[in-house]
């Protein structure tokens, strides 16, 4: 299984996104998550679809767009326009998921759904086989630097176990307090993509050796050989 690191530039320096995005791509790294907040959802709010255009052009990057928004459907067609190469709607956030997700797949764009640490599972059975990402939130949306949330690793196993029943081709996010010593827990749960802000952005040697750093802590994940 390959693992990723997504960076979340929700702990960037504001005054310096598209650096940070091009730190991110020097650093090796397939995706940035641009963390959508709308002060409603959830009690923060951060950037909107002018920043995700302004950044479309400075990288070839994956702009991964987690909408943390609602009602998620009133902002597809902006984000997709932006230059959002995937968007993530939280299945808490609308009654009309399925038609977010074929909103989202309409533009030609990857779709994911996240669901928070309170939420099962279970919600997602009706979709999981359309979608080419699960993002488990490991922290209550809204804030960087959280503390993570073991309850939800059986959930990321749960999830992990699914994918392989059923032969889906699907990543499997967590977004969240991942450092050094959460990755390789979340990767033995089942997850290959780890969003991380202030492991990245903050870590004092820089966007590129915390990056390594991080893949180097997720590996010991795989070596403990429980992810099927
Ligand atoms: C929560 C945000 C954060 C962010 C990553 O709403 O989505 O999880 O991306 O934050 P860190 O990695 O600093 O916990």
């Amino acid at each position: 299984m390959t693992i990723k690191i997504a960076p979340s530039i929700l702990s960037a320096d504001f005054t310096r996104l598209g650096e940070a995005v091009k730190e991110a791509e020097a650093a090796g790294v397939d995706r940035v998550q641009i963390d959508i907040m709308d002060g409603r959802f959830v009690p923060n709010i951060t950037f909107g679809p002018l920043a995700v255009r302004a950044l479309r052009p400075l990288t070839r990057l994956t702009l991964e767009v987690h909408l943390m928004v609602t009602p998620p459907e009133d902002f597809i067609d902006a984000f997709a326009e932006a230059g959002a190469d995937t968007l993530i709607v939280h299945q808490e956030a609308t009654p009309h998921l399925h038609r977010a997700i074929q909103h989202i797949h309409g533009h030609g764009k990857k779709a994911g759904v996240a669901i928070n640490p309170s939420t099962p599972a279970s919600v997602l059975s009706e979709v999981i086989g359309s979608l080419q990402l699960v993002l488990v939130m490991t922290v209550n949306p809204g804030f960087g630097g959280q503390e993570f949330i073991a309850e939800t690793l059986d959930k990321l196993r749960q999830l992990r176990r699914t994918f392989t029943d059923r032969g889906l081709d699907c990543e499997l996010e967590v977004d969240g307090g991942i450092h050094r010593q959460t990755a390789p827990l979340v990767v033995e749960a089942g997850a290959n993509v780890l969003v991380a802000g202030s492991a990245v952005f903050g870590a004092k040697g820089g966007v590129k050796n915390a990056v390594e750093e991080l893949l180097q802590a997720a590996r010991r994940g795989l070596d403990s050989g429980s992810v099927v």
